[in-house]
């Protein structure tokens, strides 16, 4: 979503924010701006649509000073402009607003605001708190901002700068991400830690509802009533390297080729092959609570939620447990039961996707038990669901999901191990499925290898306009995550459907001109899979299959086949060449693939 980037200390704030922007630009966004305090204490403003190279052009040489604020914009109020770029004045041009979330209530504060003669500049739900933190009667910026956010309802991550105070930053978090960087007498802001590692490690994150006054020389930290908070650092621990793209041409690539490794980590310290089961520290459940659970529910959007399908699949499987997983953002507006022998499982790569926490957060206002599948450690839904387990697969750049995807399942397949084993699964089945476990990083290596063959398949995708993907059961699934990707990156129309309800309607859109991906394990329903083949095949549509080395591959225009794992685990590995599918056939269109149009990584409005 949007990014939010602040500097104040001794240095010229410029670079360090345009530094800071250009880390944010690979999460999406549509425009970008800057506001800095000069030396001379006016207040020096630039923005505009497009990216952050745009905007470094239109910085005149005499940009110098600080405190400074930055902000790279994500539309959701108001098309993408230089006029609804961030930051947002007053009229007197003295206080500047950078925002990420939605005031709710701001076409109603607009048009108080208007009948009392103020003009606005933007279409923005932003730039009313301009205007009412410039309004407040004289006092401290920290109590005009304490203020205004008082008459708001909505969600926001902001950061304030006024030219008539320019010792301090003012910012604060209600349900977007807002991290301060602590530096030797000087001090960063930001939404996410990638725009300050190079700077610091030693953050402090923001809890909803609080607010923080940040001056050169540290911070204090108060909820919006105004009681003081303590806060303890946190140090970031992954290298710079691990935000950087090094040597490959997208940080797509990097992830997907870094997923060995990630898997690694996921891994690591969680195999107990003494009682061939599986270790996870943070669960904080007991057999005996572990044993009270007669159904799993799991919760997320997007890809975080295919993945909890295939790990719905597997807990069904090994825990012989009813286990299902639904989107994140269809679920409290249901008003969903909740029930005492349920966990409800949340899983999100970021640990902010604003759905995702809304759903955890309905579930323990009625009482139920939730457990955060995350890759970020400390963040928002992590905290919230008290429990979880950890990715561990490092940041992850790419606003599309590749290596964290396959890390959610093998954790969430890790879980599933702890649960059988506390069930019916045997000794024997646990030690099998932590040989497979152990075995992914290299077999994930094995098909990454093979890239160059995908590369000639992905040229059958690339000129076509529209695709279906199916399979069955977990394979529907990957099916899902694959047609996902594809669209996300290349923009190429994909379809997923369950290859059993093909024949039930979207076979009428099979033609020459159409092709099938068709992911196809080698297990109890490659029978019914390779009818479907011969169903598409009739109708002259081309098929490209996603199969298994200990198969002969079928009858069809492509085929490649993955390595063989244990059936519960080979969705992981089918997975792979459909990431590098999506990315070759992006290539070869010439897309734009970190910067896919319209969106935006970590989606923190509704
Ligand atoms: C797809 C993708 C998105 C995210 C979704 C959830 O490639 O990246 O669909 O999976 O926005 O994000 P997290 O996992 O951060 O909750």
């Amino acid at each position: 979503m949007c990014g939010i980037v602040g500097y104040i200390g001794k240095r010229d704030a410029a670079p360090i924010l345009l530094e800071g922007l250009h880390r944010l630009e690979y999460r999406g966004y549509d425009s970008a701006g800057i506001a800095v305090i000069e030396h001379t204490g006016q207040l020096r403003l630039a923005k505009c649509k497009g990216r952050v190279r745009e905007l470094e052009k239109l910085l005149p040489r005499r940009f110098k000073g600080a405190p400074g604020i930055a902000h790279t914009r994500w539309a959701t109020h108001g098309e993408p402009s230089d006029r609804n770029a961030h930051p947002h004045c007053d009229g007197a041009n003295r206080v500047a607003v950078i925002h990420n979330g939605i005031i709710e209530n701001a076409a109603a504060l607009r048009t108080r605001l208007e009948a009392a003669g103020v003009a606005f500049c933007s279409d923005t739900d932003t730039e009313v708190l301009a205007h009412l933190i410039a309004a407040m009667p004289d006092g401290s910026l920290e109590a005009a901002v304490r203020a205004a956010l008082r008459m708001v309802t909505g969600t926001y991550g902001l950061a304030v700068l006024d030219a008539a105070r320019p010792d301090a930053i003012v910012v604060a978090r209600n349900g977007s991400p807002v991290v301060l960087g602590i530096g030797e007498r000087e001090m960063f802001v930001a939404s996410d830690p990638a725009a300050l590692v190079r700077h610091t490690r030693n953050v402090v994150y923001l809890d909803d509802g609080e607010l923080a006054v940040v001056r050169a020389d540290g911070f204090a930290t108060s909820t919006l009533d105004g009681g003081a908070t303590a806060k303890v650092p946190a140090t970031i621990t992954w290298a710079n390297e691990a935000y950087d793209k090094g040597d490959f041409a997208h940080f797509m690539k990097k992830e997907i080729v870094e997923q060995p490794e990630a898997v690694r980590r996921t891994l690591s310290g969680r195999l107990e092959p003494r009682f061939q089961t599986a270790h996870l520290g943070g669960i904080e459940l007991a057999a005996h609570e572990l044993l009270d659970i007669h159904r799993v529910k799991i919760l997320g959007c997007g890809s975080a939620y295919i993945a909890g399908c295939i790990g719905a699949h597997v807990i069904e499987q090994l825990a012989r447990l009813p286990a299902h997983a639904e989107p994140a953002s269809e679920f409290r507006y249901r008003n969903p039961v909740i029930e005492r022998d349920t966990l409800y499982i949340a899983v999100s790569q970021s640990g902010e996707t604003f759905d995702t926490l809304a759903a955890v957060q309905e579930i323990k206002r009625k009482g139920g038990r939730t457990l955060g599948v995350v890759n970020v450690v400390g963040s928002t839904i992590a905290r919230e669901c008290g429990r979880g387990i950890y990715l561990h697969a490092g940041p992850e750049v790419a606003v599309v999901s590749t290596k964290t995807f396959t890390c959610t399942v093998v954790a969430l397949a890790l879980f599933a191990i702890h649960l059988g084993r506390i069930r019916d699964l045997s000794p024997g089945q646990g030690g099998r499925l932590l040989a497979a476990l152990a075995a992914l990083p290299d077999q994930i290596d094995e098909i990454l290898a093979r890239e160059p063959e995908i590369a000639r398949l992905a040229q059958d995708l690339a000129c076509c306009d529209h695709a279906f993907f199916v399979g069955r059961s977990a394979g529907h699934a990957i099916a899902m995550e694959g047609a996902l990707k594809l669209k996300e990156v290349s923009y190429l129309h994909a379809e997923a459907y369950s290859a059993a309800e093909l024949k039930h309607g979207p076979l009428a859109l099979i033609t020459s001109q159409t092709p099938t991906v068709v992911v196809l394990p080698a297990d109890d329903l490659l029978q019914k899979n390779l009818s479907t083949i011969e169903e598409i095949r009739a109708r002259h549509g081309p098929i490209i299959s996603i199969t298994q080395a200990n198969r002969a591959p079928p009858a069809v225009d492509a085929a490649f086949s993955v390595p063989v794992s244990a059936p519960e685990l080979d969705p992981v590995l089918l997975n792979i060449p459909l990431q590098l599918l999506a990315y070759h056939v992006a290539l070869q269109r010439g897309c734009d693939i970190d910067h896919p149009r319209n969106l935006a990584k970590s989606v923190t409005v509704e």
